[in-house]
């Protein structure tokens, strides 16, 4: 283990995910090594492999490794359609109560439709229309004449979200939290999250600056001045959708990392799919899985780790040119995780 000096070793569970993962995840964990992260891994199985092995794409042992060392990176895993299997990311998050879904958009490739992007969505991750209370109401010969689904948000919930947001804008010197919600339509749901956010707005006044937004208006003004944003907190769907548009501004999924934060654990994942048309190629991009490993460097406090990280990356990029395919490159995986771990030691 290439710890750096005085850290702890830190006990994560790993698990590298279908498709693409294994590659990605391979990289990572050797650029972590160079690095001298703290992390000592415990291997564990989901998605397809997991269903493989044990017939359930979230194994106990899976499940028990992340109680005990709460703390865990995770590759793509594929969801099968139809075969009664529901999502593991679903699951997880439900498991761990996983509240928070961090996603931050920092411009890292120059030249996309927009540049120097630095935006965080914190998204409830929980509650809302995802409670997925659904029904259908038979009408005549038409089983599914009529679907009705119910969405649920509790104050508790609105309140520990929305401080989430702010205590995250404190540690991380942002100055704004922007509440987007729907409540000129949708009153009780996402009017009550509305009132939790001024609420909550009060603590902090002096300290961080709150507005709302509309979720609509807040998706035109993502598009057509991005720059205003600073911190985003918002409802489940609203966030889920609002999140991949963020993503869209910094150059798209494969370069966006996501954190799922709760109280017993947090999980830290690249936002993309497994990818299975690129699967095995050797030719995957690793750079959300890296970032996603640098949020979880912060998340342990090893905040020095995070910047080398990043500024390695940056420098991959920006500076020696070494991209992969997706970022109008050549680069193997390979060799762009080699590229890395030059420039940590440049
Ligand atoms: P996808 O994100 O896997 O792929 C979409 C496109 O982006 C493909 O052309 C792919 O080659 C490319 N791409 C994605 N990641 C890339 C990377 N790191 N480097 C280079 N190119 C990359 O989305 P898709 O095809 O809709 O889903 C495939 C599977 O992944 C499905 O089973 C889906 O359920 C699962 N999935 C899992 C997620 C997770 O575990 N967090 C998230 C999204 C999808």
């Amino acid at each position: 283990m290439n710890s750096a000096p005085g850290s702890q070793t830190i006990e994560a569970t790993l698990i590298a995910g279908d498709g693409i993962g294994p590659e990605i995840m391979d990289a990572t964990v050797d650029i972590l090594a160079a690095l001298g992260a703290p992390f000592r891994w415990d291997r564990q199985l989901g998605g397809l492999a997991a269903i493989e092995a044990t017939n359930d794409p979230l194994p106990k042992d899976t499940l028990d490794s992340i109680r005990r060392t709460r703390l865990a990176l995770k590759g793509p895993l594929t969801t099968p359609i139809g075969g009664g299997f529901r999502s593991v990311n679903v699951r997880l998050r439900e498991e761990f109560h996983l509240y928070a879904n961090v996603r931050p958009a920092r411009t890292i490739l120059p030249g996309q439709r927009y540049e120097d992007i630095d935006i965080v969505l914190i998204r409830e991750n929980i509650e809302g229309l995802y409670v997925a209370f659904e029904h259908y109401i038979p009408v005549g010969d038409d089983p599914h004449a009529v679907a009705i689904s119910s969405g649920v948000n509790t104050r508790g919930g609105a309140e520990r979200i929305i401080r989430y947001a702010f205590e995250y804008a404190l540690k991380n010197g942002r100055k704004k939290v922007t509440v987007v919600h729907k409540a000129n339509v949708l009153k009780a749901l996402t009017g009550l999250f509305l009132e939790a956010g001024r609420a909550v707005a009060k603590d902090y006044e002096g300290r961080i600056a709150m507005d709302d937004r509309i979720v609509d208006a807040c998706a035109m003004q993502l598009v057509l001045n991005p720059w205003q944003y600073d911190v985003i907190v918002t409802t489940n769907l609203f966030g889920d959708i609002l999140s991949d548009l963020l993503a869209g501004l910094v150059g798209g999924l494969g370069l966006a990392p996501g954190a799922n934060i709760g109280e017993s654990a947090a999980i830290f994942e690249a936002v993309h799919g497994s990818a299975p048309d690129i699967a095995g190629k050797g030719v995957a991009n690793p750079v959300s899985i890296l970032l996603a490993s640098g949020l979880m460097l912060e998340h342990v406090g090893r905040l020095d780790l995070a910047q080398k990280l990043r500024g390695a990356i940056d420098a991959t990029i920006n500076k020696a040119n070494v991209r992969t395919g997706d970022m109008g490159g050549s680069a193997g995986t390979r060799e762009f995780a080699q590229a890395i771990i030059g420039q940590l030691s440049a």
